[in-house]
């Protein structure tokens, strides 16, 4: 059970309520919906039809068992129910169905984080593309991804399902992940609009946030996602944002989201709808989900007392009318049931090539010659993570394990060692099983390995790889102790390993298979080579293989920093890791509410503006070759400039190198980070001695800063620094854009 979802059971008790969606079906003159005609069907819907439109369910539909939600059935308008499921790491449905031998497996593809790594937005579309077509293939409408909150803090339980610490990573990132799930005519849900950034009490939670920190870091994001990405629809969150549900926020739904940004799509709820449903359909949060009775019936009484008006119930009902016509369902397509999870694993795999980041790699320790002996260290080596927990898990068929990956490459694995770790898992598994409990441990228990033993070992092997494993997802947050930190035996492993495969004249290289970031700074000095694949899916072990013996050449970079010590993170004193329950309800810091004190102050934001050393830097990433960036060009245009920036393949193997374009705003003003990414290009695979000219462009609005006292985005005159970096602190090249007078963009209060 380790990997049910939690609103299950509330999910289960609700199925009853499929069965009355026909109820409102009695009359069978109604016009029947097209997409010119939702006027006309507007007009002839009863009050009543019109509320149970607002109001969804979960449960079994005729098409998906266990969907995570659908809205409802007309059938007088030809109104089909349409189905919703989860991502944001593949498709979420059930694998098995009564009554059929026939299996219903999703890919699972790279989380967030790791697609992230990428920086690579096209890369992203091409994988979407696959993933939305097994939405399509199996019967449903909508992929309830991605998720794109933004990564406050590396103890958040869902960080591997969203992008990034940085805004324009994440939007552009989030926008190609749409574009692709959508260019199969099914839609997406970019979701937890917004600011839910922790799991610690995340149906009540009041995420405190100022408004500058608000527009610039946790908006900006869905911001880019909304106007590139062109989402179907968006999710509200559960949290509160400044003492007001997300849900029922007038000013988030529809000033901001709406007029500011121009979103004409759906919102819907997240899974759990407040009390006060009559203020979220004012707010402009279409449609509740999973959705009740109650909710059916509190609409009902509003619109029947004029708390709402027409005008709003029919605006909502319009908005789910204009999402329904474009859906799978309503085009009446037939679906397979069967998508070519042959040819998506491939994919799969393709994607981790493209996105797994090399941290560390002294003496050119990688590649390896792919031929070579390898004792595998770590139980996460056989119980491989390929996605989190909860929503964000995905049905698959198999998770291929670095034991397997390595064999396939051409690796002789020590058996004996490999051996042990599948029986120690076994065992692990079992005890599991009769005790009924499940993992939602944040790692597997290592076992120990003596001295002796590795002793044993170094002298029948050429190299030694590490494996460490942290899982993770929705409905907790992460931990300090034994989980962001590596625990005692984990710590004491990659000790004797080094120390003995070092004596030996051999090397050690670790394998991060992490949801999240974990400690690196106090023991990255022992070893000689660290990789990191976050959770990178199915298939991702083929790829971290191929990296190991220099098939492919690692070109991820970090999407968000690897601080030395946790506590030098500006958000540490205001997450739930200091949570007191013995506080008075309704006001337990960090539980009932949470201070975002550190403002805009956020990841190398921070970090980068008080020098304050990190072990891993933002936009870091290493690669087996080496390349070098010619002067920028920058041509001011009549909105912003475009700069262009000549990279060359200086080593002897091929690689792509990842460029990012930070500015430095020029003083006087708002106080301002020391810079802040603005733009970022991936090269093709260049051969050695292979050139490529990348271009970035970026507008005077994209420069602004948020001055929340005039509620305008202000971008200052003076001169920018323009810094083209390898990370934000390895910046290769620079040039200047010079801004004559200020630009102010006055937002809706
Ligand atoms: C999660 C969402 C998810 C929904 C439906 C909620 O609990 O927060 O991310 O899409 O459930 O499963």
């Amino acid at each position: 059970m380790r990997h049910h979802h939690p609103t299950i059971l509330k999910a289960l008790i609700i199925t009853m309520l499929a069965c009355s969606q026909t109820a409102f079906a009695q009359n069978a003159d109604g016009p029947v919906l097209r997409s010119d005609n939702i006027d006309a069907v507007l007009n002839a819907m009863t009050v009543e039809e019109k509320v149970s439109l607002l109001v969804g369910g979960a449960g079994t539909t005729p098409d998906v068992p266990n969907a995570a939600g659908y809205t409802r059935t007309l059938s007088r308008f030809g109104i089909p129910l349409t189905v919703l499921c989860d991502g944001p790491a593949g498709l979420r449905i059930d694998p098995k169905r009564e009554g059929t031998d026939q299996t219903f497996y999703c890919t699972g593809f790279p989380v967030g984080t790791l697609s992230a790594s990428s920086w690579d937005p096209d890369m992203v579309e091409r994988m979407t593309a696959a993933m939305g077509n097994e939405v399509l293939e199996y019967g449903v409408d909508v992929l309830l991804a991605p998720g794109m909150n933004i990564h406050r803090n590396p103890l958040c339980g869902r960080n591997f399902e969203y992008f990034s610490e940085d805004p324009v990573l994440s939007g552009r990132i989030a926008a190609a992940y749409v574009r692709g799930v959508q260019s199969n005519e099914v839609g997406c849900s970019v979701k937890h609009f917004a600011t839910n950034s922790q799991e610690t009490n995340r149906l009540e939670n009041d995420a405190r946030v100022g408004e500058r920190a608000l527009r610039e870091i946790y908006l900006k994001g869905f911001e880019i996602a909304v106007k590139e990405g062109r989402p179907w629809t968006v999710m509200s969150s559960y949290n509160k944002l400044n003492g007001e549900y997300t849900q029922q926020s007038r000013r988030l739904l529809t000033t901001i989201l709406r007029d500011d940004w121009g979103f004409d799509g759906l919102v819907m709820t997240d899974w759990g709808c407040k009390d006060s449903t009559v203020k979220s359909a004012k707010a402009g949060n279409d449609l509740m989900e999973p959705g009740f009775q109650r909710e059916q019936d509190r609409l009902l009484a509003a619109v029947k007392s004029g708390e709402i008006s027409r005008a709003e119930l029919n605006r909502n009902v319009r908005r789910l009318l204009e999402y329904i016509v474009k859906t799978p369902h309503f085009r009446n397509y037939s679906y397979s049931n069967r998508p070519d999870l042959q040819a998506h694993a491939q994919v799969a795999r393709k994607a981790a090539e493209e996105s797994i980041v090399l941290l560390r790699n002294e003496n050119s320790t990688l590649p390896l010659k792919g031929n070579e002996k390898v004792a595998l260290y770590g139980i996460s080596s056989v119980d491989f993570f390929g996605v989190g927990t909860g929503s964000g898990h995905v049905n698959m068929s198999h998770v291929v394990n670095l034991q397997e990956a390595m064999t396939a490459a051409g690796f002789t694995l020590d058996e004996d060692l490999a051996e042990y770790y599948r029986h120690c898992y076994a065992l692990q598994n079992d005890k599991e099983r009769m005790e009924g409990s499940s993992l939602d441990k944040r790692h597997r228990s290592e076992p120990e390995v003596s001295v002796q033993a590795i002793e044993r070992q170094a002298q029948n092997n050429d190299v030694a790889v590490v494996v460490i494993g942290r899982i993770a997802g929705e409905g907790a947050d992460r931990v300090f102790h034994d989980d962001f930190e590596l625990t005692d035996i984990e710590r004491e492993l990659i000790q004797n390993v080094s120390t003995v495969y070092h004596k030996a004249g051999k090397r050690v290289v670790v394998v991060l298979n992490v949801v999240g970031v974990v400690e690196t700074a106090s023991w990255k000095g022992l070893v000689d080579a660290i990789i990191l694949p976050w959770t990178p899916g199915q298939e991702g072990a083929h790829a971290i293989a191929d990296i190991l013996k220099g098939k492919v050449n690692p070109s991820g970079k970090l999407p968000t920093t690897f601080p030395v010590n946790y506590m030098d993170i500006p958000s540490a004193k205001n997450f739930p890791y200091r949570w007191n329950p013995s506080g008075r309800r309704g006001e337990r810091p960090n539980y009932d509410f949470t201070d975002y004190e550190e403002g805009i102050w956020v990841g190398y934001r921070y970090f980068q503006t008080q020098n304050v050393e990190v072990s891993y830097p933002f936009g870091y990433g290493l690669s087996y070759t080496t390349f070098d960036y010619g002067q920028p060009v920058v041509k001011a245009g009549p909105d912003g400039f475009t700069a262009s920036i000549t990279v060359t393949n200086t080593g002897k193997v091929p690689g792509r190198e990842v460029v990012e374009l930070y500015v430095s705003a020029p003083s006087g003003g708002l106080e301002k980070p020391d810079r802040e990414l603005k733009a970022f290009d991936k090269t093709k695979t260049l051969a050695p001695g292979e050139s490529e000219t990348l271009t970035m462009t970026v507008t005077t609005y994209e420069l602004a800063s948020f001055n929340e006292s005039t509620m305008a985005w202000e971008t200052a005159a003076g001169t920018y620094k323009l810094l083209f970096g390898a990370s934000v602190n390895d910046i290769r090249r620079s040039a200047t854009y010079k801004i004559k007078s200020p630009v102010n963009k006055i937002v809706a209060k």
